[in-house]
């Protein structure tokens, strides 16, 4: 349905070709993995602990995305702050792109933070990089190359 042109970008969204995933920080993983597949009969496709990070991950597909439900898996991971902080929520949007490097050299090109200065390894072996919520409308966005 996206018109992709020769840069892998889509028409309408740029750089950014789909949602690949919303990120829900929890304290309990279980309960939250039990409450959507309760509910709504959603199902985990993918689990992960992603040491690099401190969190245990579960990705609930929903179409081509999911809902990731991230909780730490030590006290001074970032998620683990987050928590502490700002209590369960909405913690991170993940976009898909073509070109992890030349979305994040497009964010810096055009006066954004970065969080992470290079593309590095994510979860489901994807590359990422992270940009700061603070110059991104207060959104912690990740950018997701498959
Ligand atoms: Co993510």
């Amino acid at each position: 349905m996206s018109a992709v042109d020769s840069t892998g970008s889509s028409a309408a969204g740029g750089m950014l070709t789909e949602i690949d995933h919303v990120a829900i920080a929890v304290r309990d993983l279980e309960a939250a993995i039990a409450y959507y597949a309760g509910t709504f009969g959603a199902r985990v496709v993918h689990r992960e602990r992603v040491e690099s990070d401190g969190v245990e991950e579960a990705l609930v597909q929903v179409a081509d995305s999911y809902v990731q439900l991230l909780t730490p898996t030590r006290d001074d991971s970032p998620v683990a702050k987050y928590l502490a902080q700002r209590g369960e929520g909405l913690h991170h949007v993940g976009y898909r792109v073509a070109d992890c490097a030349a979305a994040l050299q497009s964010v810096k090109d055009h006066g954004g933070r970065v969080i992470d200065e290079a593309p590095r390894p994510g979860s489901r072996g994807t590359t990422v990089a992270f940009v700061h919520p603070k110059a991104a409308f207060g959104t912690l966005i990740e950018l997701v190359q498959e």
